[in-house]
């Protein structure tokens, strides 16, 4: 895609998975890609993630969608994750590390997976789990079987597919989990109709009260899913492939819900899907950059011997968000090392884009990461900067308005003419072709430099990691505390050997980095840092 870019520019067609699709990779195209929904509406190509979370109208129809932003942000909100998710996210998190302390030596990819899982399912969805520790090993492994469904053939009816093994894995996760999570949505649902009818009015105060998960993915469903007779709009209530609706409690049934277990449960997988696969990767380049990297892991361990002289041993959301070091490596890991790719959308009218183009009714658009890091002016080679404003201007009239109409900010390259790309594509140098702030493989400590979020002069303009615009991740904050945690204490309780010193040199890619299996064993020598 770099090598289109440099030739074509931020905007081009090609294929990806079998489906014609626009690239877009330019600030000025994500715009109204990422902005208006009444042009674009959020997409998901293939056909096995339909078959796990049946209905995504609250993804797609503007109404539904303020409704579920609105109410998840508040169980994801700053406010919300002191209340409810810091405290038993250390504890999930304190017990996947003694498990790797006992050990001395993990797969880094794989106990990463795990502990990502685990933090998803115990901390984030709010859907009640079994006591035992058999059955929650049990509940695990059904949700691994159902999120290894997303990756294979489209094949629902065909023993042996990932899909078919998915959809089973999730009939026995709504037996196992089922009665349970009814309960709890039928009283939730119930208290929300008391409330509702006790007060017709929401001040702004409530619309940020932080929320519990389960609670919000109910107030985010329950104006949708009522039936004619409650007098609320039938066109709005809905049933899905996976349920009947027929569970709804009694206090859900008295004032007509259609509300039903399984569509709460769809909601909760879409945030174990949302979350776990992106944390695990965070995860494991986070912990594998200060394996690697020694000048990364001083600054680190620095930085909490700092923390903890200040604080102790407390790792609050406003301590952990009080190092700014730490903070940066997490952006860098998710600018060096992306876990989300970009993302797509369908264009619901003949949109007109910058540059003259018209993204055509019906089109599949896809908005690159890559692209808009790799070609972020603020990280490319000053030496391709045209001239400075001053500069020009100590030339005269003339010079000026050579540097005019087109050219980028003062000491910035130029990405948006195509000698100005031509210019870049030529002074790139080594096997891969790619900017040096982005080839991990062959200069990682160039590319991978956390000081570069500390400066405004230096920091990243276009980064695009946690997407943008009206599908902005609403896990980012809960994303970076867990990242945060997860590294302040492995480098409080842990010395890190990679087996394999060029680890990070060598992931795999498709469509993003990811690692490599087999090569990622990590020793791990216990000690405790001293503040
Ligand atoms: C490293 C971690 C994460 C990364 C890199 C990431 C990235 C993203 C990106 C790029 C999008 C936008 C997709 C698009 O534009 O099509 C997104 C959306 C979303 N993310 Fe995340 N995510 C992360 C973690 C999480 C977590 C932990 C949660 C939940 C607890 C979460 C929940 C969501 C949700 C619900 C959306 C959809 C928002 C909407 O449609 O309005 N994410 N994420």
């Amino acid at each position: 895609m770099w090598k289109r870019w440099l030739e074509y520019g931020p905007f081009f067609r090609t294929h990806l998975l079998g489906y014609p699709l626009y690239v877009v990779g330019s600030p000025g195209l994500l715009k109204p890609v990422l902005g208006d929904d009444s042009a674009f509406e959020f997409f998901v190509p293939g056909k096995t993630f339909t078959m796990l979370i049946s209905d995504i109208r609250h993804m797609q129809v503007p109404e539904q969608h303020a409704v579920f932003r609105r109410r998840l942000g508040q169980a994801l909100n700053p406010g919300a994750l002191s209340r409810h998710v810091m405290a038993p996210l250390r504890v999930v998190l304190e017990r996947h590390l003694d498990a790797w302390e006992a050990a001395g030596r993990v797969q880094l990819a794989e106990a990463c997976a795990a502990a990502s899982l685990d933090v998803a399912l115990e901390v984030l969805t709010g859907v009640p789990l079994p006591h035992s520790e058999e059955s929650r090993a049990e509940v695990r492994k059904l949700f691994r079987t159902a999120l290894a469904g997303l990756y294979g053939v489209p094949l629902p009816w065909l023993p042996g597919t990932a899909i078919h093994s998915a959809l089973r894995a999730q009939r026995r996760l709504m037996e196992l989990l089922g009665p349970e999570l009814d309960r709890e949505v039928a009283a939730l649902a119930g208290k929300m109709l008391e409330a509702e009818a006790a007060t017709a009015t929401t001040t702004s105060a409530d619309a940020e009260a932080p929320m519990r998960m389960l609670e919000a993915q109910v107030a985010a469903a329950l104006p949708f899913h009522r039936t004619a007779a409650s007098g609320a709009s039938p066109a709005a209530s809905t049933t899905n492939g996976a349920g009947t609706n027929a569970a709804a409690g009694a206090a859900g049934a008295a004032a007509g819900l259609t509300l039903s277990k399984e569509q709460i449960f769809e909601r909760a997988l879409g945030v174990v899907i949302a979350s776990d696969d992106t944390s695990k990767h965070l995860f494991f380049f986070a912990v594998a950059a200060a394996a690697m990297l020694p000048a990364v892991r001083a600054q680190l361990e620095e930085e909490q011997k700092q923390a903890m002289r200040k604080h102790g041993d407390e790792l609050s959301y406003g301590v952990l968000n009080d190092m700014p070091y730490l903070d940066a490596v997490i952006k860098e890991t998710i600018r060096v090392f992306p876990t989300a790719v970009g993302g797509f959308r369908r264009a619901l009218k003949d949109v007109p884009v910058e540059g003259g183009h018209t993204i055509p009714a019906g089109s599949i658009v896809f908005y690159s990461t890559h692209l808009l890091n790799a070609s972020d002016p603020a990280l490319l080679p000053r030496s391709l900067a045209p001239e400075s404003r001053k500069q020009q201007q100590q030339k005269g009239p003339a010079g000026a308005a050579a540097g005019g109409k087109g050219a980028a900010g003062a000491g910035q390259p130029d990405t948006g003419s195509q000698a100005g790309r031509r210019a870049l594509s030529r002074a790139l140098e080594g096997p891969t072709g790619l900017p040096a702030h982005l080839d991990y493989e062959c200069r990682l400590e160039e590319a991978f430099r956390p000081e570069r979020w500390l400066s405004d002069e230096t920091r990243p303009r276009q980064f695009t990691g946690f997407g943008g615009g009206q599908h902005l991740c609403l896990g980012m904050h809960v994303a970076h505390a867990e990242a945060r945690m997860l590294l302040a204490l492995v480098v409080r309780r842990f010395d890190l050997r990679l087996e394999d010193p060029q680890l990070l040199r060598r992931v795999a890619y498709f469509p993003g980095p990811l690692p490599r299996k087999g090569a990622d064993g990590l020793l791990l020598i216990p000690r405790r840092l001293e503040p």
